[in-house]
């Protein structure tokens, strides 16, 4: 994967002499709040280092004033670093001059705002085509291109409106359409999603998988304070506490292995049905095959409670349980297998199992044939989550009592 975006040791520090005695300490090490009780300025970032691929959505997840918007702003230069480089497809941002950054800001990347940043007086499609208009696009094919966006946000019926005439969400989606229209292919989005009612947040998160999977391909850079939104929506999740990088992994390492008292704190409290997939906790299905008697399906049963019967195909067709093979041993297993069974994927995210699991009964796990492959057992969903539970626990001790944070 190579890296469009890359930080490499950056510190940002805000007051009158930066580059003083206050990047001095916190470059030998001293946190945050020291150096501001010695200097009075403000550690904004604090050796700060991640790249971004090539394709993927990397969010920073932090507390207020954790650092994230100062992070994401040395990507555009909208802030001026103090030490360290920035560096975009190669370009290091810091040493173009005004007039190149001018540029590489309208031609690289777009962004979209925690508060949508409309115009009030502009309809939706003149607000979408903007950007364009300013690049010095023509009227035609810069609304063609806002048309287009506003489709791929499903609001094109509401492009003649005036933003105060559409609900948060909406505008929203129009802020999003605006990035969108510009065709840059990579995006910073800072808190885009914050201000609105998680129920229409989790839908503004599935849309952004679903047009990114489907055909954005974007290199997207998304902030969040929100770890169930980070680990909903990340490729890679990066951490930060008082303007330094605490742990950067994938969702599932994050929830997993948690690096400090300060991660595994989030993670208890994120709702981990919704990151984990139903591969991570399903187990292979080692079924037997239709046609084989109750008396050998028993011996094949082994310590097991429970196993499917699948067709030639390899398609589950049934269930079986020890108390369904008590009776007639020279009978095949389809006359005695359950047919009532719940199906799910790989890539399901638990929660939508647990239902199924809830019931005590096996859930098939089939590929988009229909061939089972893997099973999943209520007992193992909910050993899985308890082992994250107790894993943060642990963490979260071990963290305390070694470093008294
Ligand atoms: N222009 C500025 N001048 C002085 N200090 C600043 C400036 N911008 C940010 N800071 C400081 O830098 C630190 C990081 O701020 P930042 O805005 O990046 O936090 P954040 O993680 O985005 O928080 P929030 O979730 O509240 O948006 C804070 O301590 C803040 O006070
Ligand atoms: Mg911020």
């Amino acid at each position: 994967m190579s890296a469009r975006i890359e930080l490499s040791q950056v510190f940002k520090i805000f007051g009158a002499r930066p580059k003083g005695r206050a990047l001095k300490m916190a470059q030998s090490g001293v946190m945050k709040d020291d150096v501001q009780a010695a200097t009075d300025h403000v550690v904004g970032l604090h050796d700060v280092s991640f790249s971004v691929g090539d394709g993927e959505i990397f969010v920073i997840m932090g507390l207020s004033g954790s650092g994230k918007s100062t992070a994401i702003r040395t990507v555009n230069r909208l802030h001026d670093i103090t030490a360290g480089t920035v560096m975009v497809d190669g370009t290091d941002v810091g040493a173009l001059n005004q007039r190149e950054l001018e540029r590489f800001r309208r031609e690289k990347m777009g962004m979209v705002f925690q508060h949508f940043a409309l115009f009030p007086h502009r309809t939706v499609v003149d607000n979408v085509a903007y950007g364009l208009k300013v690049k010095g696009m023509g009227i035609d094919e810069r609304r063609r291109q806002a048309l287009e966006a506003l489709e791929l946000v499903g609001l094109e019926r509401y492009y003649m409106s005036f933003p105060r005439e559409l609900s948060g969400g909406m505008q929203q989606r129009v802020g999003l359409a605006r990035a969108l229209a510009a065709d840059l292919d990579i995006l910073l989005m800072d808190e885009a999603f914050s201000a609105l009612d998680p129920l229409i947040r989790r839908q503004m998160q599935d849309e952004l998988l679903a047009m990114q999977g489907d055909m954005l391909h974007k290199t997207i850079l998304f902030i969040t304070h929100d770890l169930n939104e980070a680990l909903r929506v990340g490729d890679r999740v990066c951490i930060m506490k008082d303007g330094a990088v605490v742990q950067i992994g994938t969702p599932e390492e994050i929830l997993r292995n948690p690096g400090t008292a300060y991660v595994a704190e989030f993670v208890k409290d994120v709702d981990q049905g919704r990151v984990l997939q139903v591969e991570s906790v399903m187990s292979q299905p080692t079924p037997i095959s239709l046609g084989t008697t109750v008396g050998e399906a028993l011996a094949m049963l082994g310590s097991r409670a429970s196993v499917f019967c699948v067709d030639d195909e390899g398609k589950p067709c049934g269930v079986i349980t020890r108390d369904l093979l008590a009776g007639t041993q020279q009978a095949g297993v389809e006359t005695v297998m359950k047919t009532e069974f719940g199906i799910t994927s790989r890539t399901a995210p638990l929660v939508e199992a647990y239902e199924l699991c809830a019931k005590g009964e096996l859930v098939a796990v089939v590929n988009e044939r229909g061939v089972l492959e893997g099973r999943l057992y209520a007992l193992d969903v909910l050993a899985e989550l308890g082992e994250i539970e107790s894993k943060a626990e642990q963490v979260k001790a071990a963290d305390l009592a070694g470093e008294g944070v």
